[in-house]
């Protein structure tokens, strides 16, 4: 009998993020907060017996799309095969740093395993994760977490409250990995200062008045005066924080009421078209469990 579910795939934001050094193995150490948003990705996912034949379609062509990686690193695992099909409907914008490839990948490693009727443990799922991509193991957790090393060791952090948030993606594309070599971070023993400032945030939070940092603004709103205008706006419609995501483009602005963020979300629509920005609220860890339990809750495994 073939299985179907759909699922709900999230996007993240970064509360705060610092890039620290270069490793010897290309990547460079982090320090950072992840948190799961409201805006979200849906993924149906059919599954039936056969010789393995994979299916992706969507409303968007994604070249190297995770989806097609993770699901061969499930089926290599799980020493299965089997006709996939999804499709897939893209609302996280791409390359907006908001994590939407790491989130459909991470959405294929919580799903399939048990739709194949082999579940795998939590350690293989998080070996699996971090090998498709430096973010896509905190979306086998969601919530907030600190993510440390290349940002796939993972310590959650307790829920915040659903704050409202305002994402502001306004079509810029920009390169991760050109933003870490425009950073020109040097292999030497990291200063120990931004680690002290970091861990005085995080236990600080949720109090909206500390002040959040992102290390690619620097370099990014060099390259895109436009972003920094962004966050200018934001902080003046009352945001706090107001900070780039990742390395870019999104700019978001967190208000502690809806009727702040929506006044925002008015003002920043007169120059943003729809799709460029996004009214949401931050999702818990206890949210996103309860999430997907229900959306896997009809799947043997
Ligand atoms: O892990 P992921 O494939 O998402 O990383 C994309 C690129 O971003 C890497 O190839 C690397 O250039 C850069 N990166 C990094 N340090 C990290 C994460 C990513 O230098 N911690």
């Amino acid at each position: 009998m073939p299985t179907h579910v759909r699922v709900r795939s999230l996007a993240k934001i970064n509360l705060d993020l610092r890039v620290l050094h270069k490793r010897p193995d290309g990547y460079h150490d982090l320090r950072t907060i992840f948190q799961t948003i409201s805006l979200a990705d849906t993924i149906d996912i059919t599954c039936s017996p056969g010789r393995t034949k994979i299916d992706i379609n969507g409303n968007l062509n994604i070249p190297d799309n995770l989806i097609a990686k993770a699901t061969d690193s499930v089926l290599a695992a799980t020493r299965k095969t089997a006709r996939i099909g999804f499709v897939f409907s893209k609302r996280i914008p791409l390359g907006a740093g908001l994590g939407g490839g790491s989130s459909n990948a991470a959405a294929v490693l919580l799903a399939l395993p048990r739709m194949l009727g082999k579940p795998l443990p939590t350690e293989k799922l998080i070996e699996l994760a971090a090998s498709l991509g430096s973010d896509v193991p905190f979306f086998l957790l969601g919530g907030a977490a600190v993510g440390l090393g290349r940002g796939t060791e993972l310590y959650p952090l307790p829920d915040l409250p659903a704050f409202p948030a305002l994402l502001i993606t306004p079509g810029i594309h920009v390169s991760t990995p050109e933003a870490y070599r425009a950073l020109a971070r040097s292999e030497a023993t990291l200063d120990t200062a931004p680690i002290f400032a970091f861990q005085s945030l995080v236990s600080r939070l949720p109090d909206s008045r500390i002040e959040c940092q992102n290390d690619f603004e620097m370099v990014v709103f060099r390259q895109h005066p436009q972003l920094k205008s962004i966050r200018e706006k934001l902080l003046k419609l009352g945001a706090r924080p107001a900070l780039m995501s990742g390395s870019g483009s999104t700019v978001f602005g967190i208000s502690a009421k809806k009727d702040l963020r929506d006044r925002a979300a008015r003002a920043m629509r007169r120059e943003f078209a729809g799709d460029q920005a996004h009214s949401v609220q931050l999702v818990s860890r206890s949210r996103y469990d309860a999430m997907w339990r229900r959306q896997l809750a009809g799947v043997r495994g």
